[in-house]
């Protein structure tokens, strides 16, 4: 193929991200371009309703309904998948890679639903698929994985990926106020969708897990094969117990491989980390990965996770490796479709070897010898217990019961749970939350 002078890119969906492109490349093509030694245009834009009102005008004569149409637009080398979803998205991705062209995306649920598939295409027919912006927004972590550590094997990357999470979980422990009533703020506030369940269940950062796990590990784990529990079981009080035991809590994407057995574990949930430590610093929208590797040590990336400017850089940083690509026939990066991770033997390990220590919250009768009793049970179970606290409940007759554990699998804490749970002075379901003794 012979170089462009003008590189042609195809805009699928101008919404939050698509609007915040076309602002940002305005403002970076002039050097970009003497970069490149090559002009960059956007050809084509496809939206559902070109009538809607935006806060950036759509470009008179550029407009498509017709999103399938760019994907197959001989003229253009570059389509950015911005629209979501996973059906037309799907389409929209499969099209312009069968027509050889480079798709970058931010959109982790197609990638996670669809990346084995999206990836043999873009071999198959010679395009390139480009996903910075799919994982932690504006941090650059895709690339960090893939180029800047490639001499590492991962034991452990963890991480908050979630900004609408970690906004809530903030604003809970600073106001000492109740999910429910935060998350009503945080949707006026336009920080979490309509429908959060996306979010506060934890899925989101599940898919952006099962991202990084294939970056650094090369398999597939999708979101239904991981323990994936979101925030909405956590109160007030939780950080005040937390508080007391020298922890704060964030909603935890956590990614080990044992170098020894191979075995790799993804998960999401929220995780108890200690007070002092960075990670459990980083708060309100902001995303934290931090990753270990075996050569290199611990690195921490931190930044805005999402939003329209952050995201943005992230698209834009993968146009450039595109156009890169296309003038002179290489990225600033490795981003061939035979640079993609290996398989390197790792297996997915089921989730009952989870090993952590534990926080368990109990609502109990305010009775003698229900601590005997809890602990009994935990001893049945083997489980040692490593602390208790006990605050008054919410009325007289019941008390609040926080333990924590040493280290346990997480076979014999859930059954432990199970059986807790059916003690006579054990009202309500029993909070689990794991202790992550990371202190970077
Ligand atoms: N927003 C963020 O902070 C963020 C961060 C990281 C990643 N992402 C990912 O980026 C992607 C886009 O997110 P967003 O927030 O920009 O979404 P958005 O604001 O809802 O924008 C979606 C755009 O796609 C267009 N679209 C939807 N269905 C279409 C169809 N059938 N044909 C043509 N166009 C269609 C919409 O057209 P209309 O405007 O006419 O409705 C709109 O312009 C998603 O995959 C999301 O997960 C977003």
């Amino acid at each position: 193929m012979s170089t462009p002078n003008v590189i042609r890119i195809g805009l699928c969906g101008f919404g939050t991200v698509g609007q915040g492109v076309w602002k940002h490349l305005a403002g970076a093509r002039r050097a970009l371009e003497s970069r490149l030694g090559a002009g960059i245009e956007v050809h084509r834009i496809a939206v559902r309703n070109p009538r809607k009102a935006r806060a950036v005008r759509l470009p008179a004569g550029r407009i498509t309904t017709d999103a399938l149409a760019v994907a197959a637009d001989p003229k253009i080398h570059i389509v950015c998948e911005l629209m979501g979803g996973t059906s037309l998205a799907r389409e929209v991705t499969l099209t312009a890679l069968r027509h050889g062209k480079i798709v970058v995306s931010a959109n982790k649920a197609l990638i996670c639903d669809h990346g084995a598939e999206i990836f043999a295409t873009a071999r198959r027919h010679g395009g390139h698929f480009l996903f910075e912006a799919s994982v932690a927004g504006g941090i650059p972590i895709i690339k960090a994985l893939r180029e800047g550590l490639v001499a590492n094997r991962f034991p452990r990357i963890y991480g908050i990926l979630n900004g609408t999470c970690n906004y809530i979980l903030t604003q809970m422990e600073e106001q000492d106020a109740p999910y429910a009533s935060v998350l009503d703020e945080a949707k006026r506030l336009g920080y979490a969708e309509a429908d959060e369940a996306l979010d506060v269940e934890g899925w989101d950062a599940a898919h952006k897990a099962s991202i990084l796990a294939w970056l650094a590990h090369g398999v597939w784990v999708k979101p239904r094969q991981m323990v994936v529990e979101g925030i909405t079981r956590i109160t007030p009080a939780d950080f005040k117990n937390a508080a007391m035991l020298g922890y704060g809590i964030k909603l935890l994407a956590v990614i080990t491989r044992d170098l020894d057995s191979n075995e790799l574990s993804v998960r999401v949930h929220p995780t108890l980390l200690p007070e002092g430590s960075v990670v459990a610093n980083v708060s309100g929208v902001f995303n934290a990965v931090s990753v270990t590797g075996d050569v290199v040590g611990t690195t921490l990336y931190i930044g805005r996770g999402a939003g329209q400017d952050a995201t943005a850089s992230a698209v834009i940083s993968d146009i450039a490796d595109a156009a890169a690509l296309l003038v002179h026939g290489k990225g600033s990066h490795l981003t061939a479709a035979e640079t993609l991770p290996a398989r390197n033997g790792c297996r997915l390990a089921p989730p009952e070897h989870i090993k952590c220590r534990y926080y368990v919250r109990l609502t109990v009768k305010d009775q003698p010898g229900v601590l005997a009793r809890v602990a009994s049970v935990m001893a049945r179970h083997h489980i040692s217990i490593a602390s208790v606290i006990q605050t008054p409940g919410e009325d007289d007759r019941a008390a609040s019961l926080v333990l924590t554990t040493h280290e346990s699998h997480e076979r014999a804490m859930n059954a432990t749970l199970r059986d807790v749970a059916r003690l006579a002075s054990v009202i309500g379901e029993p909070v689990l939350l794991r202790i992550g003794d990371f202190n970077d």
